[in-house]
């Protein structure tokens, strides 16, 4: 093969050194831009670290502020708390509304009133298509049927509270679940309200000596579905810690997301609660009143009229002013559910009451730490024969001797050889006769 000519062979060199040398610039050129890229964001991360860092600190300043927890455990406060562990939680009484119809939620509501040591007074649900036309508030027109008896119901509870000589009343819906806890919790409750940083007057020396949940309210929201926060006064929580507050899984999603608004993530759930003014709170499930709300609420929704539904009723007055209240949440009270929706008393006899839900078998409630509904079928389930065996050993018959024993057992195995033999004569008898019937051709 002839030797390619000298300069040929130069320009090749020189080719190749030059694609080499615009290789490697090329590389550089990368690695600068990355390692530029790489230090900008690492500044980028750095300061939205130090931003997180900062605001984070002051969220948690704002949070300590409303965070001195009331351990207040002065003998005064213990005395008037240990009201919660009577049979009407330290409250003047407690009411539940059913409609009448609803016997087999009745039954379930004395059963766990009986257990748990309550004692439930039965407010009858109300027909709303039965009420006369006189009977009827102002702007009733607003208020389908079934409003209108659900209306009447709340507002015979609270006409029960103005007939009694209580100072207060809880009123509960018959579908409500608790925890097993339910006087220990509402004796953690009547200490935090015995000291509430948020109520706007000093407790009066009556309050102090008889009150367990102070007097300062209208409503008192301990069973609704869920509540927001007055967002111009964000300030006004008072948080507390309870034992038996239920953990972040077992709340519902509602209670976490207003629990969070307020400042309280992680760690702090499945420990505490809030009290914060009532402002938007959904459902009538549970909540006490007064004997000053009760004329309020009926005054102001009743005599004066109705704009709403009652609970739309309520929020409207709440956020108008016109009445006050407290909100606990995560909730004392949960709803007990069958069925889902399927089995609500709220759409009246408007509901097909000929389709049959499971009763209360296979219910379930949230944001409760141990259900009363649930525990109260281990808690009344006995095992008798097993308890006997366990206390009384199997021996032999004491009052007999060996001989009549042994006597016993002989007259036993005659009788269970005469068995045998009549049941057998029988299996042929049956068996001549149903030869006889197919012979008559029956
Ligand atoms: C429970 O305590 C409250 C508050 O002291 C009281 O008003 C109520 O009558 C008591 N209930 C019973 C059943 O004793
Ligand atoms: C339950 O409360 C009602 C209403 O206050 C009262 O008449 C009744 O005697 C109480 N029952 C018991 C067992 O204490
Ligand atoms: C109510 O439910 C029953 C049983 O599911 C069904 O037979 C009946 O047609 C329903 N009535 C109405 C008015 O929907």
């Amino acid at each position: 093969m002839k030797p390619l000519p000298m300069s040929e062979k130069f320009r090749r060199y020189r080719r190749m050194e030059e694609a080499a040398t615009g290789a490697v610039a090329r590389l550089k050129l990368t690695w600068s831009r990355r390692r530029l890229v790489a230090v900008f964001s690492a500044t980028v991360i750095a300061l939205g670290l130090i931003l997180i860092i900062v605001i984070a600190g002051g969220i948690r300043r704002q949070d300590d502020d409303r965070r001195t927890i009331v351990s207040d455990a002065s003998p005064s406060t213990v005395r008037l708390a240990s009201r919660a562990h009577n049979e009407t939680l330290g409250f003047g009484g407690i009411a539940y509304l059913s409609m009448p119809y609803r016997t087999d939620r009745q039954d379930a509501m004395e059963l766990l009133g009986s257990v748990y040591g309550l004692n439930l007074t039965y407010i009858p649900g109300v027909d709303g298509a039965a009420i006369v036309d006189k009977a009827k508030p102002l702007h009733h027109y607003w208020l389908r049927a079934p409003e209108l008896g659900c209306w009447r119901a709340h507002v015979d509870a609270w006409r029960y509270l103005l007939e009694s000589d209580f100072e207060t009343l809880l009123v509960l819906e018959d579908d409500v679940d608790f925890d097993v806890h339910i006087h220990d919790i509402f004796d953690v409750l009547s200490r935090q309200m015995q000291h509430n940083r948020i109520r706007i007057t000093p407790p009066t020396p009556y309050e102090k000596k008889a009150a367990p949940y102070g007097l300062d309210w209208d409503v008192l929201y301990v069973g609704q579905c869920s509540d927001a926060n007055n967002d111009n006064r964000i300030d006004l929580v008072h948080l507390y810690n309870d034992p038996h507050a239920p953990s972040r899984e077992d709340t519902w999603f509602h209670f976490i997301g207003q629990m969070e608004s307020l400042g309280i993530r992680g760690s702090d759930f499945g420990k505490m609660r809030a009290i914060t003014p009532s402002w938007n709170p959904v459902c009538t499930m549970g909540y006490a009143i007064t004997r000053k709300g009760a004329e309020r609420l009926i005054l102001d929704i009743s005599y004066r009229g109705i704009t709403a539904p009652v609970d739309i009723d309520i929020i409207r007055k709440l956020q108008q002013g016109i009445i006050r209240g407290y909100t606990i949440t995560p909730p004392l009270f949960s709803a007990w559910r069958v069925d889902g929706a399927k089995d609500s008393d709220n759409q009246g006899l408007e509901n097909n009451q000929t389709e049959v839900g499971a009763g209360n078998r296979n219910g379930y409630s949230t944001s409760l730490k141990t259900s009363a509904r649930k525990q109260l079928v281990t808690m009344l389930d006995l095992h008798n024969w097993d308890d006997v065996a366990r206390v009384f050993p199997e021996r032999p018959n004491p009052t007999m001797t060996p001989d009549q024993e042994a006597e016993d057992k002989e007259e036993q195995r005659k009788a269970d050889i005469e068995k045998t033999v009549i049941n057998r004569a029988w299996a042929s008898r049956r068996l001549e006769m149903a030869q006889t019937m197919e012979q008559w051709g029956g």
